[in-house]
């Protein structure tokens, strides 16, 4: 091997490990913790679109998040990804057990958003939910 030859392999293979690198490192990010969107948006309480709201144990989905209304009390709401872990269904609210579970397989999520039961590989994310008078806003 010669000297021009040697460079050009050289380069070649930090470009190849920089590249393997960086994979690694997005499939860490993608792979660990709560999985779920990024958002920051409010509701109105008012609007008949978020009706279910108005009762313990209603929910509606925004943005890829699932709020449900957890207790009767003012702050009485949660919110998490609404898409399951596992194979990408749509979870749903269930009052009596107080948790998220999916159709799908049977994964059930916690009102934090951990896995509890069935095969979800990752928690779901949990967003903050701030109540000022009938405006929600639903963060994280
Ligand atoms: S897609 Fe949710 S448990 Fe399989």
């Amino acid at each position: 091997m010669n000297r021009k030859q040697f460079f050009k392999t050289t380069a070649v293979a930090i470009a190849g490990i920089a590249v393997g690198g960086s994979f690694v490192e997005s499939c860490k990010k993608s792979s660990n913790g709560p999985q779920g969107p990024t958002v920051n948006f409010t509701i109105d309480l008012n609007s008949s679109t978020y009706s279910p709201l108005s009762v313990t144990g209603g929910y509606v989905y925004v943005q890829g998040v699932i709020i449900a209304r957890i207790s009767s009390l003012l702050d009485g709401f949660i919110a998490v990804a609404q898409t399951c872990t596992h194979n990408g269904c749509t979870v749903t609210f269930a009052a009596g057990s107080q948790s998220f579970v999916c159709p799908c397989h049977g994964g059930t999520y916690d009102l934090n958003g951990n896995v509890i039961a069935g095969p979800p590989p990752y928690p779901i994310k949990r967003y903050t939910v701030t109540r000022n008078g009938n405006i929600l806003t639903v963060a994280g």
